[in-house]
């Protein structure tokens, strides 16, 4: 079997919606459609990227993936499936709702990384203790095999073995992310995903740490959701790229498809926010986004772009959209772009 044939991840139609309640008698009145009917599928050792503006439901996917959301918000709805296989030869099993008990034999396989390296480490903890929590949960290592694995981990992540015994107040944002790496890898995963995890280093330190998961993917045969708003960002790391908007994907294609030839006026608008390293390079194409996200709570009917779309017509608000293969399998969720 080519490495190819199973794939790591089939998500199919999933939906992540919180129900929103209101007035002194705690009535349901209305719900967010945070994630509204999501499709896609990862090939093993491949980095997919998830980019769209604040609200549009990146994060809500990785948690639905990670199964977070069951055990914080108990009456959320959850359908579709999350079909997932840790190793070429296991089970697919469908991570979707999977309550607490159900869903421990496979927390080892998929980690995550979290954005702001400051909020998401124990201040209390020693650096030892953060990266072996982990461990301790979904591993039979004795003490001394952790520690053994932890110091091995500091190293692979650029960190030097002794500041296992400090604590993270005493160490830089790049640091402390390189940190939430080596904790995310503690328990040996297949899939990581990682949201927005450069998005609160500077500039200079972002680059160094996507290279470092770039080198720790080829080492240990991870496949990575790289979730991020800074699309130049995703292109450098990401094999193919998914838009999301919404709660939807609008446009999925390989990095290039995406990053050098948008097809989706969203898409398109997304990419002509990010500035260009020549100022005097062509603008002409350039599209501007009016308004703000709509809210999830009252999507418009239809194509959920259509009251921020700059070729929207009519019809658009009655459209049932599906993503349509615009060719060489860029696919992309609207008629009216070839
Ligand atoms: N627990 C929740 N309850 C109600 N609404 C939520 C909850 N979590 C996320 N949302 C809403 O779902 C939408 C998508 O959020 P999120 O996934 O965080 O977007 P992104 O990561 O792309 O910024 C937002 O409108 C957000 O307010
Ligand atoms: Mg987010």
């Amino acid at each position: 079997m080519s490495p190819e044939a199973t794939p790591l991840l089939e998500v199919q139609d999933l939906k992540v919606w919180f129900p929103v309640y209101g007035g002194i008698l705690r009535h349901q009145v209305g719900t967010v459609k945070a994630v509204d009917g999501l499709t896609f599928s990862l090939k093993r050792g491949e980095v997919l990227g998830l980019v769209g503006e604040s609200g549009s439901g990146k994060t809500t996917v990785g948690r639905a993936v990670i199964n977070l959301h069951k055990p914080m918000y108990p009456d959320v709805e959850l359908s579709g499936e999350i079909s997932f296989r840790a190793r070429q030869d296991s089970p697919a099993v469908n991570l979707n709702g999977l309550g607490r008990a159900a869903m421990k034999p496979h927390r080892a396989d998929v980690q995550m990384i979290f954005q702001d390296p400051f909020s998401s480490l124990n201040p209390r903890m020693t650096v030892l203790q953060i990266i072996e929590g982990p461990m301790k949960i979904h591993t039979d290592l004795n003490k001394d095999a952790r520690k053994e694995r932890v110091l091995e981990l500091l190293q692979r992540v650029g960190l030097q073995p002794q500041y296992a015994e400090r604590y993270p107040h005493e160490f830089s944002g790049g640091q402390r992310q390189r940190i939430g790496i080596a904790r995310a890898l503690a328990t040996r995963p297949s899939l990581i995903i990682a949201d927005e995890p450069v998005s609160a280093l500077d500039v200079s330190v972002q680059a160094q740490v996507i290279n470092l998961m770039l080198e720790l993917k080829k080492e240990f045969g991870l496949t990575y959701i790289f979730v991020a708003h800074d699309l130049s960002v995703v292109y450098h790391i990401a094999d193919r790229i998914a838009v999301m908007y919404l709660g939807n994907i609008v446009e999925i294609g390989t990095a290039d498809q995406v990053y050098r030839a948008p097809k989706h006026p969203y898409s398109k608008a997304l990419l002509s926010s990010v500035p260009k390293p020549d100022p005097r390079s062509d603008k002409s194409g350039r599209v501007i986004l009016q308004g703000d996200i709509p809210t999830p709570l009252a999507k418009p009917s239809g194509c959920g772009f259509r009251t921020r779309c700059p070729i929207a017509k009519p019809e658009c608000a009655g459209l049932t959209l599906e993503l349509e293969d615009k060719g060489k399998g860029q696919m992309v969720a609207c008629p009216y772009v070839d």
